[in-house]
């Protein structure tokens, strides 16, 4: 039996529907626009293109967006100059720094600098620390798409097996801390597995729901699944590129073989990708929610 694809691209369309909707009321009912900035500094192309399409998801569903684009030699004092800025302009309500930064820059005293209340990304120990709290905060925008892809896709978490690959600060620590919470998506069972765990197949083959997120393309056989298992796959590598120079793309799981054995899966991309930059619409959307006080 194949398995059912959950789709990443339909339920973010589902989500981006209903954002759309709020931001226009927002815009109607109390005047208020949500604002983002993106910023990036260097040319990484991986980064470019998630940038970009940050600030066209933004705009198309009504939020203000700037996009800066710094060179890579840019010093920590000038981004954290312009970070400062940010922090004081009331037509921003998002600030999002994207990841990773050039060498020479202290990446935790950039991402300390995000007011916490525009902390769209969710990675501010403030919002972290609300986080691991079960408090109202920005949930980092990955771990939320995936507890938003289980729910909208029927699967239930409580009580179930849940094995994280992966101790990443962006996603393999917060979506094993929010599936063992008491709440909508949570009261899992968690396990995380990382480079220095003894026994991954053992844990990787009693999981209900496999969550990977490490960065190895096609690092998941079949073998290493028990039938019926739920598996999100987070990887988005670059493993080839086609004749026209588009990037060729390979998850975490070997899709074709664990396809035949999961309940569920979600596909490289088209799944956890673009429900990543939905989420960040819907802090955003948020963000400016909380600062008009309105909630
Ligand atoms: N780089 C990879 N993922 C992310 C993300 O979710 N946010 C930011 N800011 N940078 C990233």
């Amino acid at each position: 039996m194949s398995a059912e694809i959950i789709s990443g691209t339909e339920i973010s369309k589902a989500i981006k529907e209903e954002l759309k909707a709020e931001v226009a009321e927002l815009a109607e009912k109390h005047g208020v626009v949500p604002g983002l900035v993106t910023i990036l500094v260097g040319d990484d192309p991986a980064s470019q293109s998630y940038v970009s399409a940050k600030n066209k998801t933004a705009h198309a569903l009504g939020i203000h967006s700037e996009q800066v684009t710094l060179p890579a030699e840019t010093s920590e004092e000038e981004l954290l100059g312009l970070i400062d800025k940010y922090n004081k302009d009331d037509k921003i309500n998002g600030i999002l720094v994207q990841l990773p930064l050039p060498k020479h820059i202290n990446e935790a005293r950039v991402l300390y600098a995000i007011d916490p209340d525009k902390d769209v990304d969710g990675f501010h120990p403030v919002n972290v620390g609300k986080m691991m709290l079960g408090e109202k905060c920005f949930l980092p925008c990955t771990p939320h798409g995936i507890l938003e892809l289980l729910a909208r896709s029927g699967v239930e978490t409580s009580g179930k097996e849940v094995v994280v690959l992966g101790r990443s600060n962006i996603v393999g620590k917060p979506i094993a801390n929010l599936m063992l919470q008491k709440r909508e998506s949570g009261n899992a069972t968690v396990t995380l597995c990382h480079t220095r765990t003894k026994d991954t197949d053992f844990h990787t083959r009693r999981a209900d729901i496999l969550i990977a997120a490490v960065g190895v393309p096609n690092l998941v056989k079949a073998d290493q699944v028990k039938e019926g298992v739920v598996v999100i796959d987070v990887g988005v590598n670059r493993v080839g590129k086609t004749e026209s120079g588009k990037a060729i793309l390979a998850g975490d799981v070997e899709f074709e073989s664990v396809k035949e054995k999961a309940s569920k899966i979600t596909p490289v991309p088209g799944g956890v990708g673009p429900m990543t930059i939905t989420m960040l619409m819907k802090n955003t959307v948020q963000a400016a929610r909380q600062a008009a006080g309105l909630e």
